[in-house]
């Protein structure tokens, strides 16, 4: 496994065998099962695989959230190691933004509410350093998590509308075995708070069965979820939706799918997490 941080030692190896596929999963590192789950996919699918590791400042909004964003590129390294990862991208911010940079990439519609309004100028970050991340990689296929929903079809909006030539790979959701969606934010929540964070999954799932047991009106399923947070003490909503699945727009009635997805702060610390229904 070769890691370098500068951009021409990964074209190097990008090209040095010009007829292999590369897979591709950008990542901000504080690696687990969920990122793997990305990375073994990709091993399956393409001759070779490329994985950065780049805590992107451009898509926080509060410096304290960069600043308190876990790391551990050792530990990370070797675990790609152990996936059989062929090549990785550890840059310093200067490589990717040097004091000179400026230009951004906006997506409009997709990129709007959920995440881009809770967020103001989160998707922005997203969508410039991941066109960024594939100019520099350029691969064959690319791997993302079902876990961030939006940004899933916010990146296959950008490879649409800009012609990159890259298939873009959603994988699902891994979860821990009580049901908390994996993130490396999980890190950073208190015992107690760990304990109820369960509250997301239990909320998607309770929604989920209203859904299943018939319920079509979209408000009933945001107020089912909106209950099951409430109901933990520790945790402070941030939004609850119930939208298009690709247009992302709120529903008012759900016709066959809908995308069910939800973010809570226990204390500084943000959790999202979603689920998709269909009839
Ligand atoms: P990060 O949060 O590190 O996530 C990297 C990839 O792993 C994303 O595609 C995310 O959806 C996926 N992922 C995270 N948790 C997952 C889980 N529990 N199950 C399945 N997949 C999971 O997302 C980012 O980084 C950044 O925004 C990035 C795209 C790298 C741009 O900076």
């Amino acid at each position: 496994m070769k890691v370098f941080s500068n951009i021409p030692d990964i074209r190097r190896q990008r090209w040095a065998e010009p007829l292999v596929t590369w897979g591709f999963v950008p990542t901000m590192g504080f690696l687990h099962e969920g990122h793997l789950s990305l990375v073994r996919r990709a091993r399956q699918e393409n001759d070779r695989v490329g994985v950065s590791i780049f805590v992107n400042p451009t898509q926080f909004n509060e410096p304290g959230d960069l600043a308190a964003y876990p790391r551990d590129t050792n530990r990370d390294l070797s675990l790609l190691k152990e996936e059989g990862v062929d090549l990785v991208w550890t840059p310093d911010p200067e490589i990717v933004y040097p004091p000179d940079y400026e230009t951004f990439v906006e997506i409009e519609k997709v990129a709007r509410p959920l995440e881009g309004a809770a967020r103001p100028g989160f998707f922005r970050g997203v969508a410039t350093v991941v066109a960024k991340l594939f100019n520099v990689f350029q691969p064959q296929r690319t791997y993302f998590g079902q876990k961030d929903a939006q940004q899933a079809v916010v990146i296959k909006r950008m490879v649409k509308d800009l012609n990159f030539n890259i298939e873009v790979v959603v994988c699902p959701t891994v979860r821990e075995a009580d049901g908390l969606a994996m993130s490396s934010r999980n890190a950073n929540l208190s015992p107690p708070a760990r304990q109820q964070a369960t509250c997301l999954y239990r909320a998607l799932l309770a929604a989920k069965d209203l859904f299943e047991q018939g319920e079509r009106d979209a408000e009933e399923l945001r107020a089912k979820m909106v209950a099951v947070i409430e109901s933990a003490d520790m945790a402070r909503l941030d939004y609850v939706s119930v939208a298009h699945p690709s247009a992302l727009e709120e529903l008012t009635v759900i016709e066959d799918r809908a995308l069910l997805s939800l973010a809570v702060f226990f204390d500084t610390v943000r959790l999202i997490d979603n689920m998709v229904v269909e009839s």
